[in-house]
């Protein structure tokens, strides 16, 4: 019975990934997540006393904590998402980004190493450690450039970027000095259930909902790939069955929208399902843009597609609906999450943007 070790499987991508295991692979699953800001045990409230399964706060950076996990559990895999992840924090606040996504990543692979030598031969040629990363780092494209594949060279522009960059380096070179088995996925833009509402989706959304402004910032045509969440964690089984250790997978949506395009969409999908006396779209507002902002992601999903099978299997619009309708029904969820800390957020982000821009 395969059992994983999954880092920060109380955040958005996470806690999905965590449900999407238990439901369709194995109960057997460890995870550990320090519960930031972003982690949130609610979203794993179904699975809580599955079984196999087991919760354990704490810090990816304590190497003792990891160590003895590892002895205790014996996981045939780590999946590794914990994170600090949002560019706009880490544009306010970059040392958090390096010490959990940098430092953490080090911990992490030096405590796996440790524990794959110490493997009999047979379970060290199924162990993977899979490193789960960002198209951020490949920088921004222009309108005409082709988009991101496995060999696009690194760029990142943002400290978050930089931070998931240089984790990514470091997995690479644990394969390549230490014979570790790794793999690493760069994935575009997410959306879709438990995504904390500080991301643009189910920002929009809830203010939306609550008659307030919605932030575009800049003149709303920086594009990116969307790709609903669930699509991303069957990506991550597929690339941790049948992935090819040292090699890297993009993967993406093939759903490059403008941030005003999205916008729109959240916009009419709620003049549909919770219709207001004007249109949601009137409450869009052009604020200061984001420093160094990335114009364009795109991804070249071809190696997942023909190596390995994997294809997405929501449109932009089918997902879409499907998580404007979540956090209509979850409002219990929103009430706790955007109660506290979230506010202070809110006001340091948004208060130095407050004059608005012209489109
Ligand atoms: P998130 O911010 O929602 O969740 C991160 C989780 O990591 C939280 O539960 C947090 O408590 C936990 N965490 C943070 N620091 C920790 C530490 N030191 N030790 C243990 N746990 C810690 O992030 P997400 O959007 O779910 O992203 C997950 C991963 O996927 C990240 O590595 C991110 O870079 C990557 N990714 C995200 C996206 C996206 O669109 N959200 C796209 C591609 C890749
Ligand atoms: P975000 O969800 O923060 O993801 P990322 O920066 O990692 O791509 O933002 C997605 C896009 O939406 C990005 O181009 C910035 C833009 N954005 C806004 O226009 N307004 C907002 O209030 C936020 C949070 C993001």
């Amino acid at each position: 019975m395969k059992s994983l070790l999954v880092t920060g499987g109380a955040g958005f991508i996470g806690s999905n990934f965590v449900l999407h295991w238990i439901r369709h692979v194995s109960p057997h699953l460890i995870n550990i997540d320090k519960l930031t800001y972003a982690g949130n045990l609610r979203n794993l409230i179904s699975i809580h006393s599955t079984p196999g399964y087991r919760f354990i706060q704490g810090d990816i950076c304590d190497r003792p904590l990891v160590r003895s996990i590892l002895q205790e559990h014996r996981p045939n895999a780590i999946v590794h998402f914990a994170a600090e992840s949002h560019v706009d924090r880490s544009i306010l606040g970059p040392e958090e980004f390096v010490h959990t996504n940098i430092y953490g990543t080090l911990c992490l692979l030096e405590e796996s190493r440790q524990y794959y030598n110490e493997l009999d031969v047979e379970s060290k040629k199924s162990f993977r450690f899979l490193h789960v990363s960002t198209d951020e780092v490949y920088g921004s494209l222009k309108p005409e450039d082709a988009a991101f594949s496995e060999n696009t060279l690194y760029a990142p522009n943002s400290p978050y970027a930089a931070s998931k960059a240089g984790s990514d380096h470091l997995v690479r070179a644990y394969h390549h000095t230490y014979g570790l088995p790794t793999l690493i996925t760069n994935c575009s833009n997410n959306y879709g259930p438990y995504q904390f509402p500080e991301k643009l989706i189910p920002l929009m959304i809830l203010n939306a909902l609550k008659g307030e402004k919605l932030p575009v910032y800049g003149d709303g045509l920086n594009i990116r790939d969307w790709l609903y969440v669930e699509d991303h964690c069957e990506a991550i089984r597929v690339v941790l069955d049948k992935g090819r250790p040292g090699e890297k997978y993009n993967i993406g949506g093939v759903n490059e929208k403008t941030n005003l395009e999205v916008v729109q969409t959240v916009c009419a999908l709620l003049n549909e399902l919770r219709p207001n006396s004007s249109s949601y779209d009137s409450l869009i507002s052009y604020v200061k843009d984001r420093p160094g902002h990335d114009r364009r992601y795109a991804i070249d999903n071809r190696k997942i597609q023909f190596e390995l099978g994997w294809r997405p299997k929501e449109t932009f619009e089918t997902g879409l609906r499907k998580t404007v309708l979540w956090y209509l029904e979850n409002t219990k969820w929103v009430e706790e999450v955007t109660s506290g800390a979230y506010k202070n957020w809110i006001a340091a982000n948004y208060g130095r943007r407050e004059v608005p821009c012209e489109a």
